[in-house]
C-alpha cells in the first residue's frame, strides 16, 4: 500500500479558489446535499476533509457532535482549524495521519465522511479502508460520500474522462498522488454490505453524493 510521497500542503491555501474556478458551486452542493443527516450525530470522523469547509459547516449543524478530522496534510489541517471558533475547537480533534494506516477506536463513530477523498486511492486501497473503518463504526452508523464519477455513456462520459485525466495529472504534479483513475467506491461500499439510503447525481452523473448505512451485525 503506497502512501503519497508528498502532501496537499501547497494546495491548502488556493484549494477553494481553484475548485471554484474549475467547478463553481458544484462540489459544494454535492458536499452539503446530505450533510443535514448528521445533525444528531454524537461522534463524527472526517477523512481527508481538506481545508475544513465541511468541518465548520458540521460544527454549526451538529452542535452535540464531537468531531475527529484526519488528514495527511498539516497545511490543510491548519487551514481547517483557522475556520473554527475557539468554542468549536474544543470539540474537534485534529489528527495528521495516513488514513490507510491509522488506527481507529472501536465502535466510536456514528458517522464517517469522505468527500472527494476516496478518489485519491485505488480499488484495493478503498476496500482496505472500508474494512479498517467497519469496527470503528457504531451499529447504525452512516457513511457520507461525495465524489466524481463517470457517467455511463454519451458526451458526459467523454467530458468526465477528460476532466478526470486533467485532474489526476494536476494532483500528480502538485501532490505526488499516484492514483490514475477513479476507484469504484460506491460499488465497494455496497459489496462490503453497506446499504444506500440516499443518492443525488449532479451534471448527469459526473458528481455523486450519497448516504450509506453500515451493514447490520450478523447474529
Ligand atoms: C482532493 S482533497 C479533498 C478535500 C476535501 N475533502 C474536499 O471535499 O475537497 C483530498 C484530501 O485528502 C487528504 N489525503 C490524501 N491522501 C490521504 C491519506 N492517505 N490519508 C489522509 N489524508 C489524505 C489530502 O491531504 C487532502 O486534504
Amino acid at each position: 500500500m503506497s502512501a503519497p510521497a508528498k502532501t496537499f500542503d501547497r494546495l491548502a491555501r488556493p484549494y477553494r479558489l481553484l475548485e471554484w474556478i474549475a467547478f463553481g458551486p458544484l462540489l459544494e452542493r454535492a458536499r452539503f446535499q446530505h450533510l443535514y443527516q448528521l445533525r444528531d450525530c454524537q461522534r463524527i470522523l472526517l477523512l481527508g476533509d481538506g481545508d475544513g469547509r465541511v468541518l465548520s459547516r458540521l460544527c454549526a449543524l451538529a452542535p452535540a457532535a464531537h468531531i475527529d478530522t484526519l488528514d495527511l496534510s498539516a497545511g490543510m489541517l491548519a487551514r481547517a482549524a483557522s475556520r473554527l471558533t475557539p468554542a468549536d475547537r474544543t470539540r474537534v480533534i485534529f489528527r495528521q495521519a495516513n488514513a490507510l494506516q491509522a488506527g481507529y477506536p472501536p465502535t466510536a463513530y456514528d458517522a464517517v465522511v469522505t468527500f472527494f477523498f476516496l478518489d485519491c486511492f485505488t480499488d484495493s486501497q478503498v476496500s482496505a479502508l472500508i474494512a479498517r473503518m467497519q469496527p470503528a463504526l457504531t451499529a447504525d452508523a452512516l457513511w457520507l460520500f461525495a465524489d466524481f464519477a463517470e457517467p455511463a455513456h454519451g458526451w458526459r462520459r467523454l467530458r468526465a474522462k477528460i476532466w478526470l485525466a486533467v485532474m489526476y495529472a494536476f494532483f500528480r504534479w502538485q501532490t505526488g498522488l499516484s492514483t490514475r483513475r477513479l476507484p469504484a467506491s460506491e460499488a465497494l461500499l455496497l459489496s462490503a454490505g453497506f446499504t444506500m439510503r440516499a443518492e443525488t447525481s449532479f451534471q448527469g452523473g459526473f458528481v455523486r453524493s450519497a448516504v450509506f448505512a453500515k451493514p447490520p451485525v450478523a447474529r
